[in-house]
């Protein structure tokens, strides 16, 4: 445990406007600082924004997503090298909802990751089965078949990665997996990591899925969890810094 750094990492998703975040950004910069570290992933056009009001502090910031490649033509994308213009030093790659909404597959996950590594970003990757693959008893394989899509960025990063533990059914329903459940995923990723040559052991494991004032201080002391990614409540700043105090 103690190799680990434990997180809280706020997902803004699709949210913001500049007056609001303005707010939200002055309380999460406020924040007294814990034992773990805190972060917010913010839509792009954000990124000097939080940049101004994070610079400095313990709080940092990333992106929710960055391109496979360095530059050229792709319209819309944004690159890693952008990303570290902005002073992020972290991204979301592979969240369930660019999985679904984008068709992200785990091998275009793992070059994203490959990517944000190589710029010196921090890859959070975002793993996690649906309910019907849940259902069907196939949770742990298709977790593991996403892990080890990233195998070689996961050797590469010495640990540095964050492995994001997302179950698509938790996301945004206000079901969260029990204590007991996330545990034993965690432990599987742990254990998964380790078979794929990683530093398992010095590797973040971060809970998303409803994660509340209410029921993070349970997940959060469980052995495989090394804190969370929060949607919803880090949008409310109260929320967030109850979460990140758990
Ligand atoms: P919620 O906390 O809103 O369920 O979202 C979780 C998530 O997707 C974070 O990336």
């Amino acid at each position: 445990m103690g190799l680990r750094n434990r997180w809280v990492i706020g997902n803004w998703k699709m949210n913001g406007s500049l007056a609001g975040n303005a707010a939200l950004l002055g309380a999460v910069a406020a924040a007294p600082s814990g034992v773990g570290k805190l972060g917010v992933c913010v839509p792009f056009p954000y990124l000097g924004q939080a940049q101004s009001a994070l610079a400095g502090g313990a709080v940092v910031w990333g992106g929710q997503d960055v391109s496979e490649h360095a530059s050229g033509a792709y319209t819309g994308q944004v690159s890693a090298a952008m990303l570290v213009e902005f002073g992020a030093s972290l991204v979301l790659v592979g969240h369930s909802e660019r999985r679904q909404y984008n068709a992200e597959t785990s091998d275009l996950v793992a070059r994203k990751a490959s990517a944000a590594l190589n710029a010196g970003v921090t890859p959070v990757i975002c793993v996690g089965e649906t309910l019907a693959e849940r259902d069907a008893g196939r949770a742990e394989a298709v977790v593991g078949q996403q892990l080890q899509a990233c195998t070689d960025v996961l050797q590469r990063s010495q640990g540095a990665a964050i492995v994001a533990y997302e179950p698509v059914w938790a996301i945004g329903t206000g079901k969260t997996a029990t204590p007991a459940e996330a545990q034993a995923m965690h432990a599987f990723i742990r254990a998964t990591l380790r078979v794929l040559g990683a530093e398992a052991d010095a590797t973040s494991i971060l809970y998303g899925g409803s994660v509340k004032a209410g029921n993070a201080r349970e997940l959060f002391s469980q052995a495989d969890i090394d804190g969370g990614l929060i949607g919803g409540a880090s949008l409310v700043a109260t929320d967030f810094l109850a979460i990140a105090a758990a």
